[in-house]
C-alpha cells in the first residue's frame, strides 16, 4: 500500500502500548504506514521521558519502514551518532535552542542519513528561509512539544501555508510534515495547508477500533482533502534499502 497515497501518514509509537510495541508496528506497516515516526524526549527540552537508541535498535528488526526520529532533546548532537548506528533513516532537529544548526544537519547528512528541522508552534515559518535549502523536511510542530494526545494548535494552519509557500520557493521536493493532534477532523485542515506528511499518535494506537480501522479512516480522509496542485509531490519513497 506504501506510495498510493500522495500524503503519508507516519505514526507516532509514542501512543502505543510499549509491551506490545513491535506487534502494533507491523500492523501499522501492514495497514500502510509511510514510516514510523519516533520520539525522543530528555526531559530538559520538554518536561517529558520517552525512548532512545534501543527502541530504534529493536524496531529495526521488525520493520522495513523507514524510522523517522524526531529529538526532542537539549543537546541533539550528543544523539546523532548513537541513532544513526541504531537504524534510524532521518533524524529530525529543532530549530529552537541550536545555536549551531547548520553544524547540526551538516552531520547528519555526514551519517548519510535524512535531515529534518523542526519548529514549535510559536516559532516563526521564516525562521526555516535559512536552512530549508540544506535539509529534506520541515516538521511544523502543531502541538507544544512533550506529550501525545494533546489539542491541537488552530493557529499552525495559516503557518503550515506559509511555509508550504517557503519550501516551494526554496527547496521545491522538501518534504512538509506535522506533528500534533492529527486526527480525522484536523487531517484535513493541514493537507490543504500543504503538509505532505502526517505525524499521529493517539489517532491510529489510541484508537478504540484499533490500528488498522484508524489507519484506513485517515487514509480516507486525507485522499478525499489532497490539494489539486501537487507540485510539491515528492516521487521517491524513503526506502530502507
Ligand atoms: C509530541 C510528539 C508527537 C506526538 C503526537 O511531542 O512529537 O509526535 O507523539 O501525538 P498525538 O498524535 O497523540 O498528538
Ligand atoms: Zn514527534
Amino acid at each position: 500500500m506504501s506510495g498510493i497515497h500522495a500524503v503519508k501518514l507516519a505514526p507516532s509509537i509514542l501512543a502505543a502500548d510499549f509491551a506490545r510495541l513491535g506487534e502494533q508496528v507491523v500492523e501499522a506497516e501492514k495497514a500502510g504506514a509511510d514510516r514510523i515516526h519516533v520520539d525522543v524526549m530528555d526531559g530538559n527540552f520538554v518536561p517529558n521521558l520517552s525512548m532512545g537508541p534501543a527502541i530504534v535498535g529493536s524496531l529495526r528488526k521488525v520493520t522495513r519502514l523507514p524510522l523517522e526520529t524526531h529529538l526532542m532533546v537539549s543537546d541533539a548532537d550528543v544523539f546523532l551518532d548513537a541513532f544513526a548506528s541504531a537504524g534510524s533513516d532521518s533524524l529530525l532537529v529543532h530549530w529552537e535552542g541550536n545555536n549551531n544548526l547548520h553544524r547540526t544537519v551538516q552531520r547528519i547528512k555526514a551519517l548519510g542519513k535524512h535531515a529534518g528541522v523542526a519548529i514549535n508552534p510559536a516559532t516563526p515559518a521564516e525562521v526555516l528561509g535559512e536552512i530549508v535549502q540544506d535539509v529534506d523536511l520541515v516538521l511544523v510542530m502543531t502541538v507544544n512539544p512533550g506529550f501525545g494526545h494533546q489539542q491541537f494548535v488552530r493557529t499552525t494552519v495559516s503557518k503550515i501555508a506559509r511555509v508550504r509557500e517557503l519550501v516551494d520557493r526554496l527547496k521545491p521536493g522538501c518534504e512538509v510534515e506535522v506533528d500534533g493532534g492529527i486526527d480525522a477532523a484536523t487531517a484535513p485542515l493541514v493537507v490543504r495547508a500543504g503538509a505532505t506528511v502526517l505525524v499521529a499518535g493517539s489517532a491510529i494506537f489510541g484508537d478504540r477500533e484499533g490500528v488498522t480501522a484508524a489507519m484506513a479512516r485517515l487514509q480516507t480522509v486525507i485522499s478525499s482533502s489532497e490539494r489539486p496542485c501537487r507540485r510539491w509531490h515528492v516521487s521517491a519513497s524513503w526506502s530502507t534499502d
